[in-house]
């Protein structure tokens, strides 16, 4: 059953890859990740090594990775607006200074990252299995992620306009709030700069999808994962 349900995520978070990708295993991928394991670590009690922890990296904001020390020029591309999308890290793995450099049009942009997987296959699989290590979509709940560099208040509302219930949490950088609750209708996340503000930003999110904040701003125009502005 958990197998189905990572092929099933697998499935449509590559759905936006090019369409001449055909979508990876994440079994082959479990192998080919072995390649990554020298500098990156997964799971529940993983550490920054010579790379950033890859747990939940799909959707992340490039470069943000509590703890870890990055490379100026990663930090510029996320703050750039570079988020870990299935479509761009096929490119990244296969040269991430390449990568850096047009992405940020900046011939000088250097990688810290200094290992490639050419085989385009491989990075299909590894890829996937990233993906399906990426809980928060593992169930119906509805969740939502703080991607932004700053601590934040969130708020998971279920039951739509109704809204039935409420979880809220302050969440450090790469945090996860999630609602349990069975849902039927669409939700609404929010974030608010501290637990007594009174404004913020929401947006609503489909049951059993998530939403990470990018960045925080006034007036509701904070940035999210699936929509800038
Ligand atoms: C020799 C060490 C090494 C190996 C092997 C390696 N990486 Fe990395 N990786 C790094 C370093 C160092 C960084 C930090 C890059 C920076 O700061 O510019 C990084 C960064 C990344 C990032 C960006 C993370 C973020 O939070 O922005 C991803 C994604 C990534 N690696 C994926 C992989 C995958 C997948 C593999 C295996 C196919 C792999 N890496 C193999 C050293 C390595």
């Amino acid at each position: 059953m958990r197998l189905l349900y990572s092929v099933a995520i697998t499935v449509s978070l590559l759905a936006n890859a090019a369409s001449s990708q055909s979508i990876g295993d994440p079994i082959a991928g479990e192998q080919a990740f072995k390649n990554c394991m020298a500098c990156h670590q997964v799971g529940d009690s993983a550490r920054n090594r010579i790379g950033p922890v890859l747990s939940n990296v799909i959707g992340r904001v490039a470069g943000t990775y509590e703890g870890y020390r990055f490379g100026s020029d990663i930090v510029a591309a996320g703050e750039a607006g570079l988020v870990w999308t299935p479509e761009q890290m096929f490119d990244y793995l296969d040269n991430p200074q390449n990568f850096l450099r047009s992405f940020l049009g900046n011939d000088r942009a250097r990688a810290k990252m200094r290992f490639r997987l050419r085989d385009e296959q491989d990075r299909r699989d590894v890829i996937a299995y990233l993906a399906s290590l990426t809980t928060a979509s593992l169930s119906s709940d509805i969740c939502v992620t703080n991607n932004s560099n700053e601590t934040y208040f969130f708020a998971v509302d279920t039951g739509g306009s109704m809204a039935t219930s409420r979880v809220t949490s302050e969440l450090t950088p790469g945090e996860t709030l999630c609602n349990a609750d069975e849902i039927a209708t669409n939700s609404f996340v929010s974030v608010f700069e501290s637990s007594t503000a009174l404004e913020g930003c929401s947006r609503l999110v489909g049951a059993g999808e998530s939403e990470g904040l990018v960045r925080y701003a006034e007036f509701d125009r904070c940035e999210w994962v699936s929509h800038n502005g």
